[in-house]
């Protein structure tokens, strides 16, 4: 047996090649389509608060939320075809402005808000009113109902993370309208913070939830803000990113949705994180400090709310130089990869 050593004249290779378009068929010889390693459409970017804010409230001048199903602007990644932040996920800027509502739907994809400014409007997700904070997380999961409203006397604005660019791709998109503006809010025994917002304590009478993302639709900053500070003055910590905690599904302990992984990091003040990579996308917001990171070899600088993407398989590494903490938000489609044993990370040699 060996390497066959066949040869034809380029005509008539042409000649074949022109009959296989003809018929819909392409050789996959001259395809290409195997690369050693991934390589990504989307490259690393970032989008400064002090630009997506005046136009998240010019927004909200020329545009009604009746107009707008979502007054949303999405973060546009300069080399994707999709208007996507990232390969799989999109990070939008939303805007509620004060007595506004955005109308109750429901849609295959996941999404996730972390909340930039205004404090005491709400989500409601399937009938829980999930009250907002600057840098609390609040999932809207998959197929469930959820509407905002905006009760305070200021914008209300937030990150939109969701799934959409995946589940387009995957041709699993379905939608649908409430039958009212918003949803009747359930008071008392719908609260899922009351049942699940103790970490490592959950309500035994609770049947397992059949879906896979968390029941515990809200994640309040302050506990996230105390877990990370105690863990500084324990002086803990990862190799690769330092103080970093995963917000889990409490019946799990696994991701918060099955397509998106949500993160909180902090960088204590002169922390450098070690160069590293991984097999997803990764999209940063930060809460609050300034710094910059160094992304596939391109320093972006970064401050208070500004939001940056990292594309997968890129190396990447944080520093505050500042005399404060900052604390970063990251979400990722690592659980696709994980699910799909196509996850790898790996520290940068050196
Ligand atoms: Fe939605």
């Amino acid at each position: 047996m060996k390497l066959s050593d066949i040869k034809s004249s380029e005509a008539e290779l042409q000649d074949y090649y022109a009959q296989l378009r003809s018929q819909h068929i392409t050789p996959a010889w001259i395809g290409g389509g195997i690369t050693r390693e991934p390589k990504s459409k989307a490259v690393p970017w970032v989008w400064h608060w002090r630009d997506l804010r005046p136009q998240a409230m010019r927004a909200a001048q020329l545009v009604g939320t009746e107009q707008a199903e979502r007054r949303v602007l999405r973060l546009t990644n300069p080399e994707l075809p999709g208007l996507s932040a990232s390969n799989t996920m999109v990070a939008n800027i939303q805007i509620v402005m004060p007595g506004e509502v955005a109308r109750a739907h429901r849609h295959s994809g996941s999404a996730l808000r972390l909340i930039i400014e205004g404090k005491g409007g709400y989500t409601v997700v399937n009938g829980a009113r999930l009250s907002m904070a600057p840098g609390d997380l609040v999932l809207t999961p998959n197929w469930t109902w959820h509407d905002h409203a905006n009760d305070t006397d200021g914008p209300m604005i937030w990150l939109d993370g969701l799934d959409t660019p995946l589940v387009r791709m995957l041709e699993a998109g379905f939608y649908e309208e409430y039958h009212k503006e918003t949803q009747t809010i359930v008071e008392g025994a719908g609260s899922p913070f009351v049942k699940y917002g103790e970490g490592g304590l959950r309500p035994v009478w609770e049947a397992e939830p059949a879906t896979r993302y968390s029941p515990l639709w809200h994640y309040p900053m302050f506990q996230a803000r105390a877990a990370l500070e105690r863990l500084a003055a324990d002086r803990s910590g990862g190799p690769l990113d330092g103080i970093i905690l995963e917000y889990t599904n409490p019946v799990t302990g696994g991701p918060a949705m099955p397509t998106i992984a949500c993160f909180i990091q902090m960088l204590r003040a002169g922390e450098r994180t070690q160069a590293h990579r991984s097999v997803c996308c990764t999209n940063y917001h930060v809460i609050e400090g300034r710094g910059y990171s160094i992304v596939g070899g391109t320093r972006f600088d970064w401050e208070d709310k500004d939001v940056f993407t990292v594309p997968t398989w890129t190396f990447r590494e944080h520093v505050n130089d500042s005399d404060r903490p900052a604390f970063l938000f990251s979400f990722t489609d690592a659980p696709v990869m994980r699910a799909l044993d196509l996850y790898r990370e790996e520290a940068k040699a050196g």
